[in-house]
């Protein structure tokens, strides 16, 4: 882990948020490297779970929403985490988190209760990962919403929250959506954005923040077919992560045994991380929980009219959701290799092409085949992100893209000035093709398309 935290910083990926005042705890800010690679995450989901998904739609709704869809959801009376304080260093830390590293995810800490927390974590006198020593309160819980106010004067102002997950702003819009759109059941609802929680143990790089992207996609369906689209919904969640180029090994279900009072049924996709299995991704049937309660507490009837059978019913819901940044650490963690090579040893991102920051890297041999470089990266920009270097040796400009996880360089040499031809090194392979330049697109586009 640290040496990709390293890589990341060193190569533009990922930095420390707000670094020149010391940082700030479980903040992260992408770097030119890294938000290439995690737009072009979001945008591979988007088409997979939109744009190529037969009835399905995306909204972009607020980040602050009125306070009582908190309330309707459940958040406000019971988005709570397990909490104890460290009473030597005075540090926080959730109990769960505790025990999931200390057991690298093979316990199964939503089968336990608060007390069985604790005393799985004196039998195994897990001591505090800040101080090291062992000496903690009991447990409490503690609300994970961010609270913010809005108002014009002091004294008129009102509590609001920024949201936990993006979840609501899709079940909040299900008629607005069906109506605009004429959808009939079944149909999804999907949405990329930021959410919030207050989150205080130290998070594993980007894998737990307190601010951090979710990719959530609601499936809207009548009872009776919702096991049916719940399977149908891990299948799919399970392809598109070995798409993107995830080990399946590295990856396996974990069913609920202990389900939230509104779900029928739920399971994580768990990844492999170098800490040990943890949750990437999580497939909820929820029932018609969701708009059942918007219904109540909004006042306003969430009922669907099935036009075929004139029934009225409330939908079920599929939720399909996972953390940007979470899949992007797995597909970091799964790419990265150090090769052990005749005279050094090459650090190189295995990524998929199709999630590679940069396309192709225009290399020219020479500082006079610059302009014909120039030229190249010009066209090739207008396919997809491509990287343009002519300085240093060729050997140290391979090195820096291979730990970027560049698939192609293009190198400009005097034959390229002759015949209009370059060379194209593949990243993993490193073997070399000579290739006509206007065949660089079509042949680059085909490996990057999924
Ligand atoms: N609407 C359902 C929901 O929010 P969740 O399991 O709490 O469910 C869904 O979150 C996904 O969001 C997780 O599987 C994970 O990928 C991501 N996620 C949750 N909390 C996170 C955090 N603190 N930092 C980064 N990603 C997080």
């Amino acid at each position: 882990m640290d040496k990709i935290v390293n890589l990341c910083k060193g190569r533009g990926l990922i930095f420390q948020g707000s670094e020149v005042y010391g940082g700030m705890g479980n903040t992260w800010d992408y770097g030119p490297v890294g938000v290439e690679i995690k737009n072009n995450v979001k945008k591979l989901w988007w088409k997979k779970f939109v744009t190529e998904s037969e009835n399905s739609f995306g909204v972009d709704a607020a980040i602050l929403m009125n306070s009582k869809v908190w309330e309707a959801s459940g958040h406000i009376a019971s988005f709570t985490d397990p909490k104890m304080d460290c009473k030597k260093c005075k540090s926080r830390f959730r109990a769960d988190n505790l025990i999931e590293e200390y057991s690298k995810g093979e316990i199964d800490v939503d089968l336990m209760s608060n007390d069985e927390m604790e005393k799985y974590i004196a039998e195994h006198k897990i001591n505090c990962p800040r101080c090291g020593n062992f000496d903690w309160t009991p447990i409490r819980q503690f609300n994970m919403m961010f609270e913010t106010s809005r108002g014009v004067t002091d004294e008129n102002q009102n509590r609001i929250y920024l949201r936990p997950e993006t979840a609501q702003g899709e079940f909040v819009n299900f008629l607005n959506v069906q109506r605009s759109t004429r959808a009939k059941v079944p149909f999804g609802i999907a949405q990329i954005g930021k959410a919030f929680r207050n989150e205080i143990t130290p998070g594993n790089f980007t894998f737990r923040t307190i601010e951090f992207e979710q990719m959530e996609h609601q499936w809207f369906c009548k009872e009776g077919s919702d096991g049916e689209f719940y399977n149908d919904y891990k299948k799919k969640a399970h392809d598109f992560l070995t798409a993107i180029g995830i080990n399946p090994e590295h990856l396996r279900f974990h069913d609920h045994e202990k389900l939230a009072h509104y779900a029928k049924s739920a399971c994580d996709i768990q990844y492999l991380y170098p800490f040990g299995w943890s949750e990437l991704n999580g497939i909820h049937n929820r029932t018609d929980y969701d708009l059942a309660r918007h219904q109540e507490f909004s006042g306003k009837s969430m009922l669907y009219l099935d036009p075929m059978t004139n029934e009225k019913f409330i939908p079920y819901v599929i939720e399909y959701s996972i953390g940007a940044d979470r899949l992007m650490l797995a597909l970091m963690c799964e790419a990265y290799d150090e090769e052990q090579l005749e005279n050094e040893t090459r650090v190189v991102l295995h990524i998929h092409p199709a999630v590679a920051a940069y396309k192709v890297a225009v290399l020219p041999l020479q500082k006079n085949m610059s302009d014909k470089g120039r030229d190249i990266y010009r066209s090739l920009v207008k396919h997809f992100a491509c990287s343009y270097d002519d300085a240093g040796s060729i050997g140290k400009r391979y090195r820096r893209q291979d730990e970027i996880g560049t698939p192609y360089c293009v190198t400009i040499d005097f034959e390229t000035l002759e015949n209009d031809s370059v060379t194209l090194r593949d990243r993993d392979s490193m073997e070399q093709i000579r290739l006509p330049i206007s065949e660089i697109a079509s042949y680059v586009n085909d490996k990057i398309t999924i």
